[in-house]
């Protein structure tokens, strides 16, 4: 169930072709672990099927014309779990990686990494940078996936890359402004989200994109990550269209 507010009624009845689209749509990938558990299986079953589920949800949203997509697919705190479920979600990439160097081929879908790559074994380092390079020259909606990724890591790095800048000489300190912080980050270039989608019924932001959202509408939903269906994504994006965006104005 989602959380509709004073619009429920409004959400559930507007037709999906009169709704606002955003561009730019994050989604925390939330509630595996519940999954599994509320059936009595091990986390890594939930991954993998959540696994399944990111691949189509993410199919969906670039059919439906959403042009920027980030998803939240390992945190850098994740790493604070059970070694035999970091290992498991590690098995999950390296083969995800694999198959998805052919899979969004047909949706020519832009497939890009944020976060700290540095973090994962070559293998997977190497598949990663293969993703980006096969996907280059697509022209359909931009995929992020957000791994080893964590906001403040990404401002602690941006202000070391602009520290630099300033102290060659190659900027100066007086054109360090919001735009500029900005094009340091991982998300260099593309919009900030306009909609950021929680399933798993957490209302918290768990260190994604946090100077990105300063001004995004989040949507949170009680539905665990695994049992999430395109008809959940279309509630979203209608919950959303609702939405009154006023930026600080009037
Ligand atoms: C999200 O599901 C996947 C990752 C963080 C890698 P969780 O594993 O956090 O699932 P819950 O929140 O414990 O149910
Ligand atoms: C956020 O979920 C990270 C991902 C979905 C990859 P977590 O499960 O790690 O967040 P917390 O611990 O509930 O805040
Ligand atoms: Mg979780």
């Amino acid at each position: 169930m989602a959380l509709f507010g004073k619009n429920k009624k409004a959400a559930e009845t507007l037709p999906l072709e009169d709704i606002i689209l955003p561009k730019h749509v994050g989604i925390i990938m939330d509630g595996n672990g519940r999954w599994a558990k509320k059936r009595g299986l091990p986390r890594k079953v939930g991954h993998r099927e959540g696994a399944k589920v990111f691949r189509e949800i993410t199919r969906y949203a670039s059919k439906v014309g959403i042009k920027h997509l980030t998803v939240y697919a390992f945190s850098t705190e994740n790493w604070k779990r059970p070694e035999d479920e970091v290992g498991a979600l590690m098995k999950l990439f390296q083969s995800y990686l694999e198959e998805a160097l052919t899979d969004f081929k047909d949706d020519d879908i832009v497939v890009r990494f944020i976060g700290d790559r540095t973090g994962f074994s070559p293998g997977l380092q190497k598949l990663m940078d293969e993703n980006e390079e096969i996907a280059k020259d697509r022209d359909g909606m931009v995929l992020n996936i957000a791994m080893n990724y964590g906001s403040r890591d990404e401002i602690v790095r941006a202000v070391k890359i602009i520290c630099a800048e300033v102290k060659s000489g190659r900027i100066d300190e007086s054109e360090i402004d919001a735009k500029l912080v900005s094009d340091h980050l991982y998300t260099a270039g593309q919009p900030d989200p306009d909609l950021i989608i929680r399933p798993s019924g957490e209302y918290r932001i768990s260190n994604f994109l946090l100077w990105q959202s300063a001004y995004t509408e989040f949507v949170i939903m009680n539905k665990l990550w695994p049992d999430f269906q395109k008809s959940d994504f279309d509630e979203a994006l209608r919950i959303y269209s609702q939405r009154n965006r006023r930026y600080g104005g009037v």
